[in-house]
């Protein structure tokens, strides 16, 4: 299957202008969601032995996530959860709908396994993606939503504007996470900063705090993080209780190959798994086994998985390794890391 993938279907997929081949992906996946033999299918064929995990109180059925980005409408749910994943994260979700930033804005790297993105949060907005969270309905493995600010708010609003998002989507999510480090939308990584970061987090926790139940927040960090923001976002992390996800996209390019001139954006896959390692060391290092750690950034193959967990992940997130090797990239995951227990 897998030498079926990159030997026709990836070629194939990759002559298509990249950002169109996804939103078709996304357009068949919610036709055919519709139909549970379907779903049925699927969930048969991508079927892995593996353990469940509990995080938070959080059930996980096993340790590999989908990474934000990939459904960023909360549209294609029921069927992505039977592909093998453990658990789904959706979104970006901003409270208002937004365009994006123009296109192009979707670039793949095929000799480095990577992709640039410069997407700029284009999404539906929070009270569109609830409804179709609402049509989906309950699933079998655990929802994220992960939410980012508005491209038209201040960074001085931000608080409210990821609040307002919180409060619309708390009914259909497990867990959320709080986006502050997409390069693609001005300042947002600035709310890495201690101040700025305590005037975001605290209204947070304090709404969620007031909710009979009461669900883990993540913060998705940055690889560029500066080494001080990264101590105190550990410590409050610590602190306040919620958990990290390392890492983000990068904007450094001197982790490629080659000079492909400028391409501004995130860039993912292999040439961020670096990065990624170095900052998910640190963190881990700093949680003191008590902080929640989800590793994303260059997991395009099942080594690098394993390697994630060594290094004190506790569950996974794929995004860009899912374009390059597959939809039984999953299933692969699974079974390295089972049989190299
Ligand atoms: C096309 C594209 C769009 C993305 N959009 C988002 C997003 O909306 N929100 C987010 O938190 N991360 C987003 N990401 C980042 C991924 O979730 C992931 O953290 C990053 O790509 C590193 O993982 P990878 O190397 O496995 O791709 C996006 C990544 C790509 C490639």
């Amino acid at each position: 299957m897998n030498f079926l993938y990159k030997q026709i279907i990836r070629r194939l997929l990759f002559q298509i202008n990249p950002e169109l081949i996804h939103d078709l992906m996304i357009s068949f996946a919610v036709f055919f969601q519709r139909f549970d033999f379907i779903c049925s299918i699927i969930g048969f064929v991508c079927k892995t032995k593996a353990e469940p995990v509990e995080i938070k109180g959080i059930k996980f059925q096993n340790r590999v996530g989908l990474a934000a980005g990939f459904d960023k409408d909360c549209s294609a749910a029921k069927i992505m959860s039977k592909v093998g994943f453990g658990f789904l994260e959706l979104g970006t979700i901003t409270l208002r709908p937004q365009p994006g930033n123009p296109k192009p804005r979707l670039f793949r790297l095929p000799e480095e396994q990577a992709i640039i993105n410069r997407m700029g949060f284009n999404n539906i907005g929070a009270k569109a993606a609830a409804k179709n969270l609402e049509k989906i309905g309950k699933i079998d493995i655990p929802i994220g939503i992960n939410i980012g600010k508005n491209a038209d708010c201040p960074l001085e609003d931000a608080a409210s504007n990821y609040l307002q998002s919180l409060e619309i989507l708390y009914p259909y999510g497990d867990y959320f996470t709080l986006n502050i480090s997409s390069p693609n939308t001005k300042d947002l990584r600035a709310l890495h900063e201690t101040e700025k970061f305590k005037n975001l987090i605290e209204p947070i926790l304090n709404f969620v705090n007031s909710k009979p139940e009461k669900k883990p927040v993540f913060i998705k960090i940055s690889p560029d993080i500066e080494t001080s923001d990264l101590e105190n976002i550990s410590k409050m992390a610590l602190e306040m209780n919620f958990g990290l996800i390392a890492t983000n996209t990068t904007v450094r390019r001197d982790v490629l190959k080659k000079d492909y001139g400028d391409i501004q954006g995130g860039l993912s896959g292999r040439p961020l798994k670096e990065l990624s390692n170095d900052i998910l060391k640190k963190t881990v290092a700093l949680a003191d086994g008590k902080t929640p750690i989800m590793a994303s950034g260059g997991i395009v193959n099942c080594k690098i998985a394993a390697e994630k967990l060594e290094l004190g992940a506790d569950l996974l997130q794929v995004y860009t390794g899912l374009i390059y090797e597959g939809p039984f990239f999953v299933k692969d995951i699974l079974k390295y890391i089972s049989n190299s227990k």
